[in-house]
């Protein structure tokens, strides 16, 4: 947002110290944006960070005739009552770099009873279908019709109640059916949901527009449908995955962050590896400090997975404060096909890290394995020395920039872009920091 500079050139070799603030979650913020398409009143959402996906939302609702206003730094105000269909070029022009599309369908059907979907973007790390969405979709009587260009799904009938297990407890497609349920027919039973920290905020949001959602344990939600859902006003839960990437910073460059408005709560499964790792942490009202106490970091094991394991966004930059532990961490990635992509990058830095692509066989995991998994295993400690990069994706961008601090010598990280869609103001964080660098 507002970032004009393809590249910073970072001079590393200095410990980040300081305070840096978190607002709401990115992954909680577009969804809550396009829940307040189902309300016949605006809806006020606060805590909004300035990042380029809020923008791209914010675009995708006025294609569809949402009136989205900002009367403060980090409050929108959305008005639905003007929506109607919106020219797909409009959206499939601004698509190309966000998920969110897909989770319009619920929304648009009830609301035009149809819905055009572009071909999704999103970060590159793995193939990202959009199966158990359609799934979803036509389980709730939709009807959905593929064309070059994109996806049409209509819904002559209306929506209706839907008895639904997901093979697997995807985010998106839990909000999917969320959004879908509160307004359809009778009741949905979904199974195997995600449980996010940023799935049960939306659940609140939709529960103050007047949904009835209750969550039964092993992962069951069921979702009364209701005729009408009023506006929100509610404040976005906080970014637990910019905190995380603060945290790994402040570990990997020997510093010290305090990050306002990180919660303890949704960051436990992190917290404990940030421990195990020999960081250390202090929970306060207002924030968490985060800080290298001096003396070798530790290695871990480490696996992604849903809520409430370890976050498949932490290890990226997790991983950059690994490469200084000393012995052998090994990262299991087990939800996304190409997340550790990036690490040759850190490899040409000086990193000793070796990605088994079919995964490893180990007795210490927690969870079954996934067809998709890989594993990366991170020998140190390595010094990290200058190199030009550019960023590939979200998270692993973002960890290229903690590599280019931690490393001595002046790096280069191109493509900044693809960071703005995700921390908001991290070019003036890194100043606030005291980061050595130029924007070119
Ligand atoms: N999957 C399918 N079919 C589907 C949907 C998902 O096979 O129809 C697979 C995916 O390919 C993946 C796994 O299920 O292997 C998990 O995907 P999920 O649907 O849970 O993820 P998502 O909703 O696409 C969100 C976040 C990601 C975050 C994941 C996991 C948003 C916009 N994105 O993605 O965040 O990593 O949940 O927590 O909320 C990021 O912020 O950088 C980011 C990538």
């Amino acid at each position: 947002m507002g970032l004009k500079a393809d590249s910073i050139v970072i001079r590393g070799g200095k410990p980040l110290m300081g305070r840096v603030d978190v607002r709401g979650a990115k992954n909680l913020a577009t969804k809550a944006m396009v829940a307040a398409l189902l309300g016949k009143t605006p809806s006020i959402l606060q805590d909004v960070p300035q990042i380029s996906e809020i923008s791209i939302v914010t675009k995708m609702l006025e294609a569809y005739g949402v009136a989205v206003t900002s009367p403060e730094d980090g409050v929108l105000v959305l008005d639905p009552k003007n929506v109607e269909r919106a020219h797909f070029a409009q959206i499939d022009a601004l698509a190309g770099s966000s998920r969110i599309p897909i989770l319009f369908c619920g929304p648009l059907l009830h609301a035009l009873g149809e819905a055009l979907i572009p071909d999704l973007g999103g970060c590159r790390i793995g193939d990202r279908p959009i199966d158990f969405h359609l799934n979803a979709l036509r389980a709730f009587g939709a009807v959905v019709d593929k064309s070059y260009e994109g996806i049409r799904i209509t819904a002559p009938n209306g929506l209706t109640g839907a008895n639904i297990e997901l093979p697997y407890p995807s985010v998106g497609a839990t909000e999917q059916v969320l959004l879908a349920a509160v307004r359809a027919k009778g009741v949905t039973e979904l199974k195997n949901a995600a449980i996010e920290p940023e799935i049960m905020d939306l659940i609140a949001i939709l529960q103050k527009m007047g949904a009835i959602i209750s969550i039964e344990p092993n992962r069951t939600i069921f979702i009364e449908g209701v005729e009408t859902l009023s506006g929100y006003s509610h404040r976005a839960i906080f970014d637990r995955n910019e905190a995380a990437s603060w945290a790994s910073a402040a570990l990997a460059t020997g510093g010290d962050i305090f990050v306002g408005g990180a919660k303890q709560q949704e960051m436990m499964t992190f917290l404990n590896i940030f421990r195990k790792v020999g960081g250390a942490f202090d929970v306060r009202e207002d924030g968490i400090r985060f800080w290298h106490p001096g003396g070798p970091l530790k290695p871990v094991q480490v696996e992604t997975d849903v809520h409430p394991g370890f976050m498949t966004d932490w290890q990226q930059p997790l991983i950059v404060a690994l490469t200084q532990a000393e012995g052998v961490s090994v990262v299991h990635e087990t939800v996304y096909e190409n997340r550790l992509g990036f690490t040759e990058a850190l490899v040409e830095m000086g990193a000793d890290i070796v990605v088994h692509s079919d995964g490893l066989e180990s007795v210490t995991r927690r969870v079954p394995r996934r067809k998709l998994e890989q594993a990366a295993v991170v020998t140190g400690p390595t010094k990290l020395h200058a190199a030009d990069v550019r960023v590939p994706d979200l998270r692993g961008g973002f960890s290229y920039l903690i590599a280019a601090l931690a490393a001595e010598g002046t790096s280069t990280v191109s493509n900044l872009g693809l960071i703005s869609r995700g921390y908001e103001h991290f070019v003036d964080k890194l100043t606030a920091l005291g980061a050595d660098f130029d924007l070119i």
